[in-house]
């Protein structure tokens, strides 16, 4: 990778679509691609392509394309899932009884090392192989094992008040499933607002529009 410029999050937010496409064509034994072809693929266009990749100095050879393991690892790179990642999850009801057992996150290396709850029944439990932990120990959790990752499922009436213990605590990212939006702004603590519901609405709006994309 050449010099890299400051890249706006539109860019950032399609290159998790790009590494997953890139995935399977490696997966699939693709050595490399022309622009076009990946453009065809994913459904954008060429030059949408070239000018993503090109913020980050560009990747392709004028007249052989992209060579999809390079730039699959390259963007991997770029998004941080070439070093692993440590996660807790908070709040062992539905939703994060599903994020602990899918395995996939896993295999991106994130590794999940923690679930908290504060319902006593819940306590000791056993999810994908980890023992749920009451929330009163999060704090000593943070002294021994330091996650990078928190993952809130949890009711949004008490969002804030675990982000802020969270941040305080030293984790550096985020991942809010819980149905309220979180702003806070703490150096060295990034958030990310997740609402499967919002895809949901953009689905209802299509069907309604019969907008075909
Ligand atoms: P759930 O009720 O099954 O699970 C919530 C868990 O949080 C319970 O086990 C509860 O004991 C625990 N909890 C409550 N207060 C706590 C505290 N102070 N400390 C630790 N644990 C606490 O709910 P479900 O269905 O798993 O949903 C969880 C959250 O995710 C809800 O806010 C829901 O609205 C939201 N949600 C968000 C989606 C999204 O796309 N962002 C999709 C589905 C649910």
């Amino acid at each position: 990778m050449n010099e890299m410029k400051k890249v706006s999050l539109v860019v950032i937010r399609r290159l998790p679509r790009y590494y997953r496409y890139l995935t399977e064509l490696k997966e699939s034994g693709v050595v490399r691609i022309s622009s076009k072809a990946l453009a065809e693929k994913m459904r954008v266009t060429a030059s949408q392509i070239r000018q993503d990749l090109n913020c980050f100095g560009g990747f392709g050879q004028q007249g052989y394309g992209y060579n999809v393991s390079q730039l699959q690892t390259a963007i991997g790179d770029i998004l941080g899932l070439n070093e692993s990642h440590t996660t807790i999850i908070i709040g062992a009801g539905n939703l994060g009884r599903a994020i602990a057992n899918y395995g996939s996150f896993e295999k991106r290396g994130y590794k999940l090392i923690g679930i908290f709850d504060n319902n006593k029944d819940l306590i000791g439990q056993e999810i994908n192989k980890i023992k749920v932990s009451h929330i009163d120990t999060l704090e000593e959790f943070f002294q021994k094992q330091k996650p990078d990752i928190a993952i809130l499922t949890i009711p949004k009436e008490v969002a804030v008040e675990i982000a802020q213990k969270l941040t305080q605590l030293g984790v550096r990212g985020i991942w809010n499933f819980s149905n309220m939006d979180l702003h806070m702004s703490v150096e060295g603590v990034e958030i990310e607002n997740v609402h499967l519901s919002d895809s949901l609405m953009t689905l209802s709006y299509k069907i309604g529009q019969g907008v075909k994309k």
